[in-house]
């Protein structure tokens, strides 16, 4: 008996051993082949040529903060957010609205940081300051040191515009898509997933948060996870978003979510619901009961705008990814119809698509309107081809590296704009007006209702 435990026990360390050598055999691979980490469906089609990966080095002292990125937590407060490479750092923002170091408050936080196969990240800040005053212009420095930074805050009304990139990566085409992005003021960026594409290779998140910076320092960014944000390893690394949840948390438990991989957010008269392509999503599972909840609490008179953002596109004409959408859209888009849910925006496809108003398969006036926007500039290039002939329920499909502006002007209106790479900054390739479902009475009837479920038995 005894024997036989140490034979189980030697073969045990014999599997252990052998898994591990293999899982560095494939670390190495994936230094020299990223490609590898594609899905089969990602190859089976033909892209324009991926852009080169920009490595952003570090140029700071190691107790001065890095990455710097800002994100909105509550009504009035906002999460700082960096990395020192110094472990005795502090986790402690000063603040306040004058400029040059005069900082009237000062707000502590917590740090982590994580290993994740051979390497180990730096200290990860994260600190909430606040209250904060709407449409303000902050001063702020990290950790007792280091150079100044700025951000404003979003507005406590109407107008509000939101920037809409995904798959941003970190790329030249990524570097070009952030410099239209700053071109023109905006309040909040918006990022359905994909940031980094680091896919395992932990110092491209830190060279992401380097190129980000300038940016995500400024105006909050809200993000939700995609596929590249998973990172699984076999053994060492099997539940997956280490570093995603590690340096990009979100204000979950402020909308009653368990789950850093879905939340809700209010502001200036916009429920924003960032849902989770990959997290549980059937009728059975967490986010579905929360997001329930979640729209059950949406008072329409408060927020006459609902905007939902999520990874794998539900709707969609092009090659690439196909189908893989579907069984969350089966699960939860009667919730978001039912609810109301003005825009979906979703990434994943590496091009710009707008379609109507549409609910299960049908144009449906009372449905939310679907965007594709994962054109941010990743380095796997563009999904250049399209299925035909085009459903009628596209309107506007394009492969080009670009950004979306939605601004909303008031209670009823918003303008909805597709900026291309390619164009000067003041050109808008496509652009249309939306009304908000609140304002449309018909929508509201339970008459309605049972009409649109009539025609589709
Ligand atoms: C909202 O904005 C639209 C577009 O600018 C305008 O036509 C409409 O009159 C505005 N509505 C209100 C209530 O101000
Ligand atoms: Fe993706």
């Amino acid at each position: 008996m005894e024997g036989q435990n140490k034979k189980m026990i030697i073969r045990n360390c014999l599997v252990i051993r052998v898994l591990i050598l293999f899982q560095i055999f494939s670390f190495f691979l994936l230094i020299i082949f990223p490609q590898i980490i594609q899905s089969e469906e990602e190859k089976s089609f033909t892209r324009q040529r991926s852009g080169q990966v920009i490595f952003t080095p570090h140029e700071r002292s190691d107790s001065e903060p890095q990455q710097v990125h800002i994100s909105l937590v509550g009504k009035d407060h906002m999460r700082v957010s960096w990395v020192t490479e110094d472990k005795n750092a502090r986790s402690v923002v000063e603040y306040g609205t004058k400029q040059g170091g005069e900082y009237e408050a000062k707000a502590k936080g917590y740090h982590t940081s994580y290993n994740y196969f051979m390497y180990q990240s730096g200290k990860i800040h994260h600190v909430v300051i606040g209250p904060l005053k709407p449409n303000t212009n902050y001063f702020y420095r990290c950790g007792g040191l280091g150079p100044e930074f700025s951000f404003k805050t979003p507005p406590l009304n109407f107008p509000i515009e939101f920037v809409v990139v995904g798959d941003l990566g970190q790329t030249e085409w990524t570097t070009s898509t952030l410099k239209h992005v700053n071109s023109k003021d905006y309040d909040v960026f918006l990022l359905p997933g994909d940031l980094s594409y680091s896919d395992t290779q932990q110092p491209l998140w830190d060279s992401f948060g380097r190129l980000v910076e300038p940016y995500a320092s400024r105006r909050p960014w809200m993000t939700t996870e995609g596929n590249h944000e998973i990172e699984i390893l076999p053994v060492t690394e099997p539940t997956g978003f280490k570093a995603y949840n590690a340096r990009w948390p979100n204000p979950h438990k402020e909308s009653g979510s368990n789950s850093n991989l879905y939340y809700s957010f209010e502001l200036a008269g916009t429920h924003i619901v960032m849902l989770g392509s990959y997290a549980d999503f059937d009728d059975e599972s967490e986010q579905y009961t929360w997001l329930v909840d979640d729209l059950a609490k949406v008072d329409r008179k408060k927020t006459p705008w609902v905007v939902v953002l999520l990874h794998a596109p539900w709707y969609n004409t092009n090659e690439a990814h196909q189908g893989e959408g579907e069984s969350m859209r089966k699960s939860m888009e009667g919730l978001l119809y039912e609810a109301r849910v003005d825009l979906v925006f979703a990434g994943h496809v590496h091009a710009y698509e707008r379609f109507t108003r549409v609910y299960n398969n049908n144009e449906d006036p009372c449905g939310p309107m679907y965007v594709t926007i994962g054109d941010g500039g990743n380095r796997e290039g563009l999904a250049l081809s399209y299925k035909k002939p085009v459903s009628p329920l596209s309107l506007y499909r394009e492969a080009s590296f670009g950004h979306g502006r939605l601004r909303i002007v008031n209670e009823t209106h918003a303008h909805w704009s597709w900026h291309r790479n390619n164009d000067n900054d003041a050109f808008v390739a496509d652009g249309v007006w939306i009304q908000s479902l609140s304002s449309f009475k018909e929508c509201w009837n339970t008459q309605h209702h049972n009409h649109v479920h009539h025609e589709e038995l």
